[in-house]
């Protein structure tokens, strides 16, 4: 925030058309006026806390725009044509004022990029929506009318059963029904076990380092201070997080978010080591763990100490995040607190979405879903990492083939924040992964992109890595 008051949410990423947005509201409704000098892009970028390619992306987008006049010796300054949206004066009618009008609605937000990859949405064009509609008819026609009052708040028993069965199949976890809850994703899981060690007496939760920025404020929200701890190319550095003195993490063992590596065997088993050592908790976030390319997933840790690890999963990126349906697979004393927090606090997740999931797995229609979405993601993610080594020499794509984003190291030299923002205005929506590493970090870290391909075509990805190429070739030569 500055005096212009350009307030900037990082987490939402596409800096420059987010200060593009705050000036053309600012002009708009009159705060800034025509003739207004603007601070320079070093000074402005200084106040904001961005780097000096983000403010320059956003003065010449809206100088573009007609916004903004730029004049050598004169600075930038608001345009006079650039003139507030004023309302009409009200009109008389036969001596009558005509009602006051209707607010002016929240200007329209900028356009959606033209390709987007930014991270952690699955492909929502391939949604099984027949699938879906036949489960959830099936569903709806054999079910008694009492199984349409308040849910068991742990979950409807017949979608437990399901993802006991289908978690011990596919990711060897060791899942009974009374072992599974059903949580609105894995965020509201994660969300309510960190309560629940709070009130258990733990202060600490340790994090790798990166980790997901969008989970970072449901962190930072409960309470417990956030250690970060480094992953390399083996997975989260369990030395470091025995250094601690925290007695719960957070891992992404499968496929780590975001570097994309998997918690090495040596790894796990220390892990394993650690928990019961400082006799603490594991929680698994089994990000992506559905897709994997060149070969079979590891099972996930919780089914090597089922008493130690908390495994959370989710269908938002199997299916879609907007179903808000995920699961977490407990000892039976953490399971039963869970199950009473739901009680306590929201009664339960909704009745029909968990049997049409139920049905969707009983009938094999998940498993056969992401059978094709595995085949259409390979082939997705090789398309675009293919197109990077092309596109943006220098670049070193990391992480094993696995998952729906790609964490791309850019070439030396490059400015982050400068590639994102030049990125965004050819049209191409990425996120950088600076806002995912801990402060400390952060400026040792390699500049980083991280790129979700799920969503878009092998032609239009390869497009976009040309895009970004340009942007990257651009803030070098400039
Ligand atoms: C690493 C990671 N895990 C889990 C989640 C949350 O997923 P869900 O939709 O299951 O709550 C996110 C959300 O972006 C994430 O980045």
């Amino acid at each position: 925030m500055t005096d212009l008051h350009l307030p900037l949410d990082r987490s939402a990423g596409r800096l420059a058309a987010q200060i593009a947005a705050g000036f053309r509201s600012a002009v708009r409704t009159g705060r800034l006026t025509a003739g207004t000098r603007l601070p320079s892009s070093r000074d402005l970028a200084r106040d904001l806390d961005v780097s000096r390619g983000v403010v320059v992306a956003a003065y010449e987008q809206l100088t573009a725009e007609g916004f903004l006049i730029a004049r050598r010796g004169d600075g930038t300054r608001i345009a006079p044509l650039a003139r507030p949206d004023e309302a009409p004066p009200a009109a008389v009618q036969n001596g009558v004022p005509a009602p006051s009008r209707e607010p002016r609605p929240e200007p329209a937000p900028p356009p959606a990029p033209a390709y987007d990859l930014w991270p952690g949405k699955p492909d929502l064009s391939a949604f099984p929506r027949e699938r879906w509609i036949s489960a959830a008819r099936a569903a709806l026609r054999t079910l008694p009318h009492d199984a349409l009052t308040y849910p068991d708040p742990g979950g409807v028993p017949a979608l437990r059963a399901e993802l006991a069965g289908y978690l011990g199949r596919v990711r060897a976890a060791h899942a009974d029904p009374g072992r599974v809850v059903i949580m609105n994703g894995v965020a509201q899981g994660l969300s309510a076990l960190l309560r629940l060690l709070r009130a258990s007496g733990h202060t600490l939760l340790a994090v790798e380092d990166p980790t997901s920025d969008r989970q970072l404020p449901m962190l930072d929200a409960s309470g417990l201070r956030v250690i970060r701890v480094p992953v390399d190319a083996e997975g989260l550095d369990v030395a470091a997080l025995a250094r601690t003195g925290a007695r719960a993490v957070l891992v992404t063992p499968a496929h780590q978010y975001p570097t994309g590596v998997v918690l090495s065997p040596s790894r796990r088993a220390e892990l394993i080591a650690w928990a019961r050592d400082v006799d603490g908790l594991i929680l698994e976030d089994d990000y992506d763990a559905e897709f994997r390319y060149d070969r079979e997933p590891v099972g996930c840790l919780q089914g090597i100490d089922p008493e130690r690890v908390v495994l959370l999963g989710s269908v938002s990126k199997s299916l879609a995040p907007a179903l808000r349906l995920g699961w977490a697979v407990a000892s039976p004393a953490v399971a039963k607190r869970l199950r009473s927090h739901r009680e306590t606090t929201d009664l339960g997740a909704p009745v029909l979405e968990q049997y049409a999931l139920a049905e969707l797995i009983r009938g094999g229609g998940y498993d056969r879903h992401l059978r094709t979405m595995r085949r259409r993601y390979r082939a997705r993610r090789d398309a675009l990492a293919g197109a990077l080594n092309s596109r943006m020499p220098g670049a070193v794509v990391r992480g094993v083939s696995a998952g729906i984003h790609l964490y791309v190291e850019l070439p030396r030299g490059c400015d982050e924040d400068a590639v994102v923002a030049r990125a965004a205005l050819s049209g191409v929506s990425v996120a950088g992964a600076r806002p995912m590493w801990s402060a400390g970090r952060a400026g040792h870290a390699k500049p980083a992109l991280v790129l979700g391909y799920a969503g878009l075509s092998e032609p239009r990805l390869v497009k976009a890595a040309q895009l970004l190429g340009q942007a990257v070739t651009d803030g070098t030569e400039g």
